[in-house]
């Protein structure tokens, strides 16, 4: 049989660009090789113990079956709750739908608002997945540049310089993967407008939510006037919960979208997996205090990494307002020569961290900045602290 010939939809699939540094750290670590990982994207607590124990019961009580595809009647309601108390925003049960992870959330709100042609307005630094999605869709992706003296906060001028005749949505990320950048409420507001004006749908990723410092809550879009009509929340119990491998993700927005996307989903994957519906339950529904201690460890890591990064010549920081990553401008040491190695982006530095310095931090050229690095602190006190002493030592040849 002659080759295969791969449709155009995956031929031209880009894969992540996080993954190729991501692969060489892990094989670099499975040699043996003391390689501090500041790559994370995910949190490095465990489950807590009564979420797992609610999903090991669950199962024991022979929860094994195929569930309601867009999730089970009881979960929807804890999630409705989770939302009003968490952001103030109102949803019934036939406007939320429970997927697997917050990413396929995601793709199936693009693929149901996305027509082949259609613009679609994406800050940058973006989430590595969007541009994908969208493009899968038959979507044009319309890079929003961020004004850099608003310490990376999306702002209404961003988008209206970006808006082009057949732009019909916009992707909003806030606290944002990679930055960190948290859209405030006049901001926000300013854009709810701009959307109106428009005509323009909003998809709100929302996953860090519960990831906000300084005692600043969460502002969703939705929760302006006019916007719960064309606003598409996206949220789940990945990050605040440290669920990454359970897989559940949840949309909530007008019942019309709500119930093309669980048609999409009842033809290619159907219901989420029964017993991480069950886990995720016990989340949204128990003690949220582990919520609380987390943050509260991010924080303290937060403001460690912020102080170093700042006393590292060639090396710059805006303090992030959520999540748990720092976007790191490595500008300044453009141009140098470490070790026989040339630096022109941060691709190169990051190469040179890996490999001479046994620190991993994922360029920025996947986020769409290549002068900037992605660092998670999404990894104990004592192995930052090293991370950064082995950053620091390199940039001090
Ligand atoms: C901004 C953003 N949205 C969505 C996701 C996906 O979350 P999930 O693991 O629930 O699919 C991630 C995970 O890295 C993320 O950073």
């Amino acid at each position: 049989m002659s080759e295969m010939t791969l449709a155009t939809r995956v031929a031209a699939l880009a894969p992540s660009p996080t993954m190729a540094l991501d692969a060489k750290t892990k094989a670099l670590i499975s040699q043996g090789l003391d390689v501090v990982n500041l790559t994370a994207g995910e949190p490095d607590f465990d489950t807590p113990l009564f979420i797992r124990q609610a999903a090991a019961e669950a199962m024991n009580r022979g929860e094994t079956r195929y569930t309601a595809v867009g999730g089970t009647p009881r979960l929807k309601l804890a999630v409705s709750a989770r939302l009003k108390e968490d952001a103030g925003l109102v949803y019934a049960p036939e406007e939320i739908l429970v997927s697997d992870g917050a990413k396929h959330s995601l793709y199936n709100a693009i693929l149901s608002l996305t027509d082949s042609g259609d613009g679609v307005l994406l800050p940058v630094p973006y989430w590595v997945t969007y541009p994908e999605q969208i493009r899968l869709a038959g979507g044009e992706v319309q890079f929003v540049q961020i004004d850099p003296t608003h310490g990376g906060e999306l702002t209404v001028n961003d988008l209206k310089r970006a808006l082009r005749p057949n732009s019909r949505g916009i992707i909003l990320n806030s606290p944002s993967n990679p930055s960190g950048a948290v859209i405030g409420k006049a901001n926000l507001q300013a854009i709810a407008e701009f959307a109106l004006d428009h005509d323009l749908w909003v998809i709100s990723d929302e996953i860090y939510g519960r990831l906000i410092y300084d005692g600043v809550r969460a502002v969703s879009i939705a929760t302006f006037p006019g916007m719960r009509e064309r606003t598409i929340v996206i949220n789940g119990v990945s990050k605040s919960y440290a669920m990454t491998g359970w897989r559940i993700g949840y949309a909530a927005g007008p019942s019309a979208v709500i119930k093309a996307m669980a048609n999409l989903q009842s033809q290619s994957t159907s219901n989420p997996s029964s017993v991480s519906q069950a886990a995720a339950l016990a989340a949204l529904e128990g003690p949220q205090e582990s919520v609380d201690e987390m943050r509260r460890e991010f924080d303290r890591r937060r403001r460690y990494a912020v102080s170093r990064i700042q006393s590292i010549p060639g090396l710059a920081v805006n303090e992030p307002k959520g999540a748990f990553y720092l976007w790191v401008d490595m500008k300044g040491v453009i141009g140098r020569t470490i070790r026989d190695r040339r630096i022109t982006q941060a691709d190169d530095l990051a190469l040179l961290w890996l490999e001479e310095g046994n620190v991993s931090l994922v360029p920025g050229s996947g986020f769409g900045v290549p002068d900037h690095l992605r660092m998670s602190y999404a990894t104990s006190m004592e192995r930052l602290a090293e991370g950064l002493d082995r950053m620091e030592r390199l940039l001090e040849e």
